[in-house]
């Protein structure tokens, strides 16, 4: 399986005893396994949240990879997603958690409360093994709906995503749309 666990390690954005703002538009809003120091939401400019990931260690398996979030460079687009302040220890475990295929970003945050700041995003670019690529939201649906691994079913890791982005209050076209298709479909 594709690890970027070494390639993240080697990056020096991170100063040891340091918080640093995380930025989560994915399962990072509504599964929060790791300590942080404080959470606020935030939206980072340019960026489209879509399901074009593939997940291999998460939701699915390698022969039948699920499909989660990642970010698609988009100008105008904005994603709206929670930042976390955390040590920068807790990278160790987040490297592990996103190992199948992101990559640490340097960002601008914009806060919900008009504050901005720099932070760090998880993106799966195009160039990744696990990488699967546009499709329609209604073939993503059937897609997420099948699918499912070591962390639970796919439609899971939506459906708990779509909730969280109704409670910021989220417009995002993409999740709810593959929502609407999979809610038809159970
Ligand atoms: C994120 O949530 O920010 C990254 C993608 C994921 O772990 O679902």
């Amino acid at each position: 399986m594709f690890d970027t666990q070494d390639i993240n390690k080697a990056q020096c954005t991170l100063v040891e005893g340091q918080a640093v703002w995380l930025f989560g538009y994915g399962s990072l809003i509504y599964k929060v396994d790791f300590e942080y120091l404080e959470r606020k939401p935030a939206q980072i400019e340019h960026w489209a949240r879509r399901f074009w990931q593939g997940s291999h260690d998460h939701r699915g398996t390698p022969k039948a990879p699920g499909r989660v979030a990642t970010l698609i460079s988009q100008p105008n687009a904005n994603c709206v997603g929670m930042a976390y302040k955390v040590s920068s220890e807790v990278f160790e475990h987040l490297d592990h958690r996103e190992k199948n295929g992101y990559l640490r970003f340097n960002t601008r945050l914009n806060f919900f409360d008009g504050s901005v700041d720099q932070g760090l995003v998880y993106i799966a670019s195009e160039n990744n093994a696990a990488y699967l690529g546009p499709a329609s939201e209604a073939e993503i649906a059937k897609h997420i709906a099948i699918a499912k691994g070591p962390s639970g079913h796919n439609d899971e890791y939506l459906l708990e995503l779509a909730n969280a982005l109704r409670e910021l209050n989220a417009d995002d076209e993409h999740v709810f749309t593959i929502e609407r298709h999979l809610l038809a479909l159970s």
